[in-house]
């Protein structure tokens, strides 16, 4: 399963990387704004920041919601760097954009998705990724985990390619439960990926290790 983190925190992506085991990331609007990048400039010049940090695909979210303004958006946003993913909202003119895009080379994100229907629909219009938001389904007492699951057995039924990034993931267990239903991406906050490394065992082990061979040396 592949690694995002889902964050603009420049320090936070870095801090991923040097992990080794980061494969890509994905940003919002929200996100943009909580580190303060505002204005069309310097979103763009964020993008590229990020790109340079990374190895992999990092998703640009277009604000557009009418077919022109999502393709005048998305082509600009595709055009700053390779790595950049297109990330379009589940509405019926970013369906058409996402058919567009495919049609035209531009790897695309379908974000804001909730339902089985709308990732069975995004996969359709050739979404290179579908993002079912796992923890907003939580938090409306909806389990976030079985969306997951509908989605990767309505995929394999019928071999589409769009791949399948688990988003809005809030904790290790929501990592793992991805792991295991079998999403091909998870997106998810640095807590959530350095959580997996932590086990109380693991500490008292090393201690001890490192005691007794302190008392041999
Ligand atoms: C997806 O790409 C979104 O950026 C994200 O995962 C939303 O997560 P949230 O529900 O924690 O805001």
């Amino acid at each position: 399963m592949k690694f995002f983190i889902d964050t603009a925190n420049l320090d936070q992506i870095r801090e991923a990387q040097n992990l080794g085991v980061l494969d890509g990331v994905t940003t919002n609007p929200s996100l943009m704004a909580k580190e303060g990048i505002t204005g069309r400039n310097n979103i763009l010049k964020h993008y590229v920041d990020i790109c340079n940090i990374v190895d992999g695909d990092v998703s640009a979210e277009v604000i557009a919601t009418d077919f022109e303004g999502i393709i005048k958006e998305g082509e600009e946003l595709a055009e700053l760097h390779e790595q950049i993913v297109v990330k379009v909202p589940m509405i019926k003119e970013g369906v058409k954009a996402i058919k567009y895009f495919a049609d035209n080379g531009i790897r695309t994100n379908c974000t804001l998705v909730f339902s089985a229907g709308q990732a069975l629909l995004a996969a359709k219009a050739g979404a290179t990724y579908v993002s079912p938001f796992i923890g907003r389904l939580d938090d409306i007492s909806t389990d976030g985990l079985n969306l997951i699951a509908e989605i990767r057995l309505i995929y394999d039924n019928y071999g589409y390619d769009t791949q399948i990034l688990a988003a809005s993931v809030r904790h290790t267990m929501h990592v793992l439960e991805c792991a295991k239903i079998g999403s091909d991406v998870m997106t998810g906050p640095l807590s959530s990926i350095e959580g997996l490394l932590k086990h109380p065992l693991t500490d008292i082990g090393l201690e001890k290790f490192l005691a007794d061979y302190k008392k041999g040396n």
